[in-house]
């Protein structure tokens, strides 16, 4: 069955496990920047999107969502341990975020992680039409780029990495570190956030597999395997345009008299996961509350922590020490009705969020590690009033793009305090100075000029460009 020119192909299909009311399936936006990056290009596209529908079990047939056709690839209980739980979240995931948390090795996480590869990339040899283009997503389908290249070599292949790209060092402990960039230049172009990125990729494929490689050109085999940096982005129209809405506007002003009406509200908004910084954020938020530097009465912290990956052993623990800190942090501090933390994981709705953003005075995004972070640029592109202080990780792919921000380096204690302190005391003349800058860099470089020019550099402006506008 062949059906349209553009398959994406990523771990996850972008919908929703559980289904609306009235039976209608709903656009999985968060948590997690792929589905919220893919989500604005493709609704109302003619594409197909090959993905895991989230359980194990056969693999449901699903309805098309807005004109995007979902085709599930079925993953039993032993893929999902070994494969999204195991090599993709506990071997690659931590190694690729500079080890932050320890890599763990075992030789049949790589055999599933080979298996399911061959799987999605089979799915996607089905439903791929002659000649056409196919985009795969992430670090879960490193392989996928060569399978496919195997099984259909008529397709223009594209690969984009939504997650950092680790130095050399780091990435020659994995034991299978040969197969993988073998699996990666199937692609015809490689795509990274940051030309970093790109360059580490070059210089292990240099090292590794012993072929002539620039930031730019790879030749392998008869082909030259494109790569370079596309630093993804946000529909900032659309958030801005829901932020300026009047009743999310009346929304946040009410969540502002539920929080107590205090003078500033700290954000932050992250998944649950050790690489976001946000036990190290809330050691810094104590001690500032413990020097008396911001006080309950005047300032509080509102923390959204979506849970992630709970079935895997990091993230378990990660979440129990989060919740005694909290715990421990509005037992000290907090008074009756006055909580120093306002801490949540419930999932939100797009208008929330865009509430929430409104509300914040100082949004904090101080991840260890981020491939790009499309919460900082959501929260830029809300603030329609040119206000806000964004306090931002060196760390996160964003702060090579809006340098304007107030930038912290989350391993050092001090600094981090001294970040929140300075854009909690910004002058109301530098934060918006900032702002704007911060604005306008995301008008031009939004999530269309990403695709765009990922696209063209793939399908060389060809048709399918013109069809994504
Ligand atoms: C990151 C990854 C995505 C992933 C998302 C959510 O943004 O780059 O590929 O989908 O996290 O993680 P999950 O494990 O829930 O898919």
């Amino acid at each position: 069955m062949r059906q349209s020119s553009l398959v994406v192909v990523a771990n996850r299909l972008p919908i929703d496990d559980s289904q609306a009311p009235d039976g209608a399936c709903e656009w999985r936006r968060s948590p997690g920047g792929l589905v919220s990056a893919l989500h604005p290009l493709l609704r109302h596209t003619p594409a197909t999107w090959v993905g895991w529908a989230g359980g194990t079990g056969p693999a449901p047939a699903l309805p098309d969502v807005d004109g995007v056709r979902m085709h599930t690839v079925a993953l039993t209980p032993e893929d999902l341990r070994d494969h999204y739980e195991g090599f993709a979240n506990a071997t690659l995931w931590p190694l690729y975020h500079d080890a932050v948390e320890q890599p763990q090795h075992h030789r049949r996480w790589w055999e599933a992680y080979q298996r399911v590869n061959q799987r999605f990339a089979e799915a996607t040899a089905e439903v791929a039409e002659p000649g056409g283009v196919v985009w795969v997503q992430d670090y879960h389908l490193q392989l996928v780029p060569g399978m496919l290249r195997a099984l259909r070599p008529d397709l223009r292949i594209g690969f984009f990495l939504h997650v950092p790209f680790p130095p050399p060092e780091l990435f020659m402990q994995l034991p299978r570190r040969a197969e993988l960039l073998r699996g990666m230049l199937g692609a015809d172009l490689v795509g990274f956030q940051r030309v970093q990125a790109a360059h580490n990729f070059a210089q292990l494929v240099t090292r590794v597999l012993e072929l002539p490689a620039t930031d730019r050109r790879i030749g392998i085999d008869d082909r030259v395997v494109r790569i370079g940096a596309f630093p993804v982005s946000i529909d900032t129209a659309e958030m801005g345009a829901l932020a300026a809405r009047p009743d999310v506007a009346a929304r946040a002003r009410r969540l502002r008299q539920d929080l107590g009406d205090p003078r500033q509200v700290i954000l932050s908004v992250d998944r649950m996961d050790y690489t976001k910084g946000i036990e190290q954020r809330l050691k810094a938020y104590s001690e500032l509350l413990a020097t008396g530097d911001v006080k309950v009465r005047d300032t509080v912290l509102v923390q959204v922590a979506m849970p992630s990956r709970e079935r895997v052993g990091q993230y378990q623990i990660l979440r129990e020490r989060i919740e005694r800190e909290v715990g421990r942090i509005n037992g000290e501090f907090g008074r009756v009705g006055e909580p120093a933390i306002h801490y949540l994981t419930q999932p939100f709705d797009r208008a929330e969020l865009a509430a929430l953003y409104r509300v914040a005075d100082v949004m904090a995004v101080t991840p260890l590690r981020d491939g790009m972070n499309l919460v900082a640029k959501e929260y830029v592109a809300a603030r329609v009033d040119d206000t806000g202080a964004l306090l931002l990780s060196e760390f996160a792919g964003t702060a090579a793009e809006l340098s304007q921000a107030y930038l912290v380096n989350p391993h050092d204690l001090e600094g981090l305090k001294q970040g929140l302190r300075a854009a909690l005391r910004a002058s109301p003349a530098d934060v918006t100075q900032r702002m704007r800058a911060m604005r306008a860099h995301l008008h031009e470089h939004d999530i269309r000029a990403w695709a765009r020019s990922y696209l063209r550099a793939l399908d060389e402006g060809g048709a399918l460009v013109g069809r994504l506008s």
